[in-house]
């Protein structure tokens, strides 16, 4: 469809059918990607990085978002902070996209000089007069969720994000996240829209027949299942297994482990979910064998049986487990390809080769991730195809995408679409 033959966003929003997937040009269109971008990747927060990335002073991320770039550094008083990567001067980017050490942040082009604080302290041959203390570099809305660095580009950031660290803090302050060290990351490039990137991971129902790694520790019934069409073994195990799963909730929750579902999903500004989840098989880790592969416990876990504590928003999901966390954030790149940033973390002094074995740590979230991502690619190609019409989400299985295609035309529309 050329773009002057496109359905407006707007009308394309109205027309989407609760109980099913979007229209194709909500996927496909380019006009409603910059209204993506602008409304989810602008105004609302998103994960884009983590504290322990940045431990020491001048330690400092870069992380393009859009036609946005970010700097997370942390200043000299150990503050972290996030900076447009945009010099005051003429506007040229400061620090190149990636990892760096700086101990001040000097413009390339002119040597504007700032302080990790984003002051400006030198911007030679400018006049004895110039005004430097109006030509800061300007700040981002940042918020730390118990280690996790969540951003909001907007002048108007929502603010239930205090909610989502309500939730937040409590919980993942046993694992320690700040004292954390990335073992390893990988960037996959998916080749779809970054809504059906969302859509894949909010779903398990595809887990059976393309996970067989990660349902070695995963359980597909916890996503949902309809039991009515269930054969008598299948619902004889997921009734047995539902109320094992009430069992062990209500144990955690009375050793003091917040385990229960919470989720705003609906009718919110920040779009998230977290329950505590039991670990199949060795019951410890999503890893071959769902045993630790970790030996050093993260922060100050004891204990290697309390399961999976699962964080998604809409543009991350995460798996903060007794030996390991997965952390995975989301970054639109265009309308057709979607950056997926995987990330392992262990306690910072857990070293490699002694305390864990890399590729236990990493080669189940690595082969789920590659086989979403031939998901995430056949799914695009097929809403592209003419033929396609939305189909009819499983009221079982695909609630929270049900949730999640609300939940967006609700945003898309409050922000004037
Ligand atoms: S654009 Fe940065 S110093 Fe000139
Ligand atoms: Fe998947």
């Amino acid at each position: 469809m050329s773009s002057s033959a496109s359905a407006s966003v707007s009308s394309l929003l109205s027309s989407r059918r609760k109980g099913y997937s979007l229209p194709a040009g909500l996927y496909t269109q380019s006009d409603v990607f910059e209204a993506d971008m602008k409304v989810f990747f602008k105004n609302h927060w998103i994960l884009i990085g983590l504290e322990c990335e940045i431990p020491e002073p001048g330690d400092t991320q870069v992380v393009d978002i859009g036609s946005s770039s970010v700097i997370l550094t942390r200043d000299d008083d150990m503050q972290v902070r996030a900076l447009h990567n945009v010099c005051r001067h003429r506007g040229a980017r400061i620090l190149n996209t990636g990892a760096t050490v700086i101990s001040k942040l000097v413009c390339p082009y002119h040597q504007w000089t700032y302080e990790p604080t984003g002051e400006l302290i030198h911007a030679p041959h400018m006049g004895v007069d110039f005004d430097k203390t109006c030509r800061s570099i300007k700040p981002v809305a940042l918020r730390s969720v118990g280690g996790l660095l969540y951003v909001c580009l907007g002048d108007n950031p929502p603010k239930d994000i205090s909610f989502l660290q309500d939730v937040m803090e409590e919980r993942l302050a046993p694992y320690g996240l700040r004292d954390a060290k990335v073992a390893h990351q990988v960037d996959v490039i998916e080749k779809g829209n970054w809504k059906l990137t969302m859509e894949n991971n909010r779903e398990c129902y595809h887990c059976v027949a393309s996970h067989p790694e990660l349902c070695v520790s995963f359980i597909d019934l916890d996503f949902g299942f309809d039991l009515e069409s269930m054969n008598e073994e299948d619902r004889a195990r997921a009734q047995k297994h539902m109320a094992e799963h009430a069992e062990r909730e209500r144990r955690w929750e009375a050793e003091g482990f917040k385990s229960c579902a919470v989720e705003r999903v609906i009718d919110c500004e920040t779009n998230f979910r977290t329950q505590r989840l039991a670990i199949a098989g060795g019951g410890e880790s999503h890893t071959p064998d769902a045993t630790a592969a970790c030996a050093k416990l993260m922060g100050t876990m004891t204990r290697k049986d309390l399961g999976d504590t699962h964080l998604w928003g809409h543009n991350c999901w995460n798996h903060f487990m007794g030996d390991h966390v997965v952390s995975a954030m989301v970054i639109p790149l265009t309308a057709d390809t979607t950056l997926v940033r995987t990330k392992w973390l262990v306690h910072k002094d857990a070293v490699e080769g002694k305390d864990y074995n890399l590729d236990k740590l990493t080669s189940v979230w690595i082969a789920t991730t590659n086989q979403d991502a031939d998901l995430v690619a056949r799914s695009h190609a097929g809403v592209l195809d003419p033929s396609y019409e939305p189909g009819p989400f499983s009221k079982f299985t695909e609630k929270q995408l049900d949730n999640f295609a609300s939940w967006y035309v609700q945003r898309m529309q409050a922000h004037g679409y």
